[in-house]
């Protein structure tokens, strides 16, 4: 099956009640993780590989290895996405390369750093959204500034500094016509984002809910949503890692935010966590290994049940088979025509 649009996971993730599940990569293996747990749970997915990933794994190598994941599983559906664009030039490089939607984050300015208005923010998500649904691409924007830094991008802090303010969201929504939009409710990236299991005063679930209400056909994303487990947190540390008591997004939250519009949620720490414990066990446990795949393939399975556990519970799992892809092409005709128009005076009607 060719890549699909993401816009079109996400409807029919909205007619089916469930989330789906973002998942960042870097290389084959977590490609190939991914894949063993959408075959099984036969879920559609979302891959999203951020500007470092792109870095790393050199453009080519990783969309190749996308398009040979959709080869290989032609009975799911896979929207290849641009995590946290920078920048027009980013997004236009991604949809250059075939990714089938991009993420024009505006709520930083191109140094993935300072936040920046809402107006400047509005200009440049608006040129993308322009330029991407004229090739039947789908866009997320971001409204409010997530916390944390990961691979230098992100304003630092706690997550609370940048609350999305609900009003702002529906200006933002009408003015940029955004697919799926980025809301902070006190979330950061990384695994250090409470201190203790997360009550509504740092978690802003009533925000959340707030903005679903006030935008009943928007598609919430909910970024910073790893739950960051006690038990992968003990493998790190059981073999020889450092890590501090920390907690994560609780799946009941990530629930309770799908039952209020959420429909994609991004999980790069959990995953990061499962292969970094089954590489330390392996290193630590058996010193005289030194071939990559005697700690790769244990690796590579501690993500896919990690991705398959989230499958089963943003709901996704089972749904690979609902709905044949739409044509990128025919995308961009239904975004000329209208039909896929997203902002809320519309889509009220
Ligand atoms: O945006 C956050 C994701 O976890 C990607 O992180 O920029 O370090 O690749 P990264
Ligand atoms: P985590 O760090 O919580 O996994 O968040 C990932 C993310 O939001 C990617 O955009
Ligand atoms: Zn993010």
């Amino acid at each position: 099956m060719p890549l699909v649009s993401m816009r079109q996971l996400l409807d029919e993730a909205a007619k089916g009640g469930y989330g789906v599940g973002a998942f960042n990569v870097n290389d084959m293996e977590q490609i190939q993780a991914i894949m063993m747990a959408a075959r099984q749970t036969k879920s559609p997915v979302i891959v999203q590989a951020s500007r470092g990933a792109r870095a790393f794994a050199e453009d080519l190598y990783l969309f190749k290895l996308i398009q040979a994941a959709a080869e290989l599983n032609p009975d799911i559906p896979i929207a290849m996405h641009q995590d946290h664009g920078n920048s027009f030039e980013t997004c236009k490089s991604a949809i250059a390369l075939g990714y089938t939607s991009v993420m024009m984050d505006g709520s930083l300015k191109e140094d993935g750093k300072t936040p920046s208005t809402f107006e400047e923010n509005v200009e440049v998500t608006r040129r993308v959204v322009d330029y991407a649904h004229e090739r039947g691409v789908t866009v997320e924007g971001e409204i409010g500034v997530l916390g944390g830094v990961e691979d230098g991008h992100g304003a630092g802090g706690t997550g609370l500094e940048h609350i999305t303010d609900p009003d702002q969201a529906v200006e933002f929504a009408e003015r940029t016509g955004v697919d799926a939009l980025a809301i902070a409710i006190g979330t950061s990236h990384g695994a250090y984002k409470f201190n203790k299991k997360p009550d509504g005063s740092v978690l802003k679930m009533d925000v959340l809910i707030a903005i679903h209400n006030r935008l009943p056909h928007t598609h919430l994303v909910m970024h910073g949503s790893s739950s960051v487990p006690k038990e992968l947190q003990d493998i790190v540390n059981e073999y020889g890692g450092s890590l501090k008591p920390t907690w994560g997004v609780p799946i009941e939250e990530i629930q309770l935010g799908i039952r209020n519009g959420v429909r994609k949620v991004n999980v790069d720490t959990d995953n990061r966590l499962a292969m970094t414990g089954a590489i330390r066990k392996v290193l630590w446990t058996q010193p005289e290994k030194f071939d990559p795949r005697d700690y790769m393939k244990p690796a590579r399975e501690a993500m896919a049940k990690v991705v398959s556990e989230r499958m089963t519970e943003f709901g996704q799992a089972g749904h690979a088979g609902d709905y044949t892809p739409i044509p990128i092409s025919e995308m961009a005709a239904g975004y000329k025509s209208g039909k896929l128009d997203t902002r809320p005076s519309v889509a009220a009607h």
